[in-house]
């Protein structure tokens, strides 16, 4: 059995006492051999979980087709606890299920791995909101979906927003935040945090993430863009929420006040919009960082490491975030 055809996943994404779909596997280094330690259908007990968890083991397998049913899996069971009544519980589990999903796909040991995890993370999300929205009105439910389709179109980076939008609502997730409507505005703001960009001239767009390549006058159109985003949205006569706007004009202030439009200080930056800020660079890192096998998580070290030295992000949020990370 060769190593290639399987893809690591954390034994946190699994649930005890639940049917799997997928054939489950462990790697014996020592004896060279991957071997079946579940059939799809079975289930893991409780206890043997929690023995597994104990000892450390996190090296289970799977086979590179059944991701797909991996990820049904995983997303079903996020939507279980976005309704789950107790919210204690509720809570411990989202930390401990967003952090899993999080590394399976960040921890993979290859870009086109990564990548491709990525539009996991995707579906995921889409399954994770589609159920949040059941609970909501079915005016909201059609706004979403038609913003959904009109920031696809609005950006030069073809699935930034709905990368973002998917990083952004699983950080918030995983830190605590799980109401319905938190996630909603979430998941809102960051598909239409950039809307703004489709505003300017492709040289500004492209040098998004990179301000300084930019004349001062270009410099001066970027940093625009969150306004120009609030006047589509007006235009099209679409009305968000104070947290959406917040997200819109507010993801490149800094913590530290260098930031940008205003050079907000502090607590007068809107928390959701430090969230997207850091979904935003992360989307950034998984899109630009190359090839080699553990370039991926030294590059997300190092962000996180300026995010919260460099005071970027409210620190105490920057390692709250980190931790479902790394
Ligand atoms: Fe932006
Ligand atoms: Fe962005």
């Amino acid at each position: 059995m060769e190593l290639q055809n399987y893809v690591p996943i954390q034994s946190l994404d699994l649930e005890a006492e639940r049917a799997i779909t997928f054939d489950l596997y462990l790697n014996l280094p020592l004896n060279k051999k991957v071997i079946r330690y579940r059939k799809k259908g079975g289930t893991l007990e409780s206890q043997r979980l929690a023995q597994l968890l104990d000892g450390n083991v996190t090296n289970f397998w799977i086979r590179k087709e059944d991701y797909k049913a991996f990820v049904m899996y995983v997303a079903k069971r996020l939507q279980a606890l976005v309704e789950h009544p107790d919210p204690v519980t509720q809570k411990n589990m989202a930390v401990v299920s967003a952090k899993a999903i999080l590394t399976s796909t960040f921890q993979a040991n290859d870009s086109a791995m990564v990548k491709a995890l990525m539009g996991n993370l995707n579906e995921i999300t889409i399954v994770l909101i589609d159920s949040v929205l059941e609970n909501i009105s079915p005016i909201r439910k059609k706004a979403f979906r038609r913003l959904m389709e009109f920031s696809d179109k609005g950006t030069d980076f073809h699935k930034h927003p709905v990368n973002v939008s998917s990083l952004a609502v699983l950080i918030s997730f995983g830190i605590g935040y799980s109401t319905n409507k938190i996630l909603t505005e979430v998941a809102m703001g960051a598909l239409l945090h950039d809307i703004g960009l489709a505003r300017l001239p492709a040289r500004v767009s492209a040098s998004a993430h990179d301000p300084l390549a930019l004349n001062p006058a270009d410099r001066q159109l970027l940093y625009d863009h969150g306004q120009k985003g609030l006047e589509i949205l007006d235009e099209k006569s679409i009305v968000v929420s104070e947290i959406v706007k917040s997200i819109i004009t507010q993801h490149h202030e800094q913590f530290n006040g260098f930031g940008y439009p205003a050079g907000l200080r502090g607590f007068d930056i809107n928390e959701f919009a430090q969230i997207v800020r850091v979904a935003d660079e992360l989307d950034h890192v998984v899109r630009n960082h190359g090839d080699s096998a553990d370039s991926l998580r030294r590059q997300l070290e190092t962000l996180f490491f300026q995010l919260h030295e460099e005071k970027i992000i409210e620190p105490s949020l920057a390692n709250r975030i980190r931790n479902l990370f790394l």
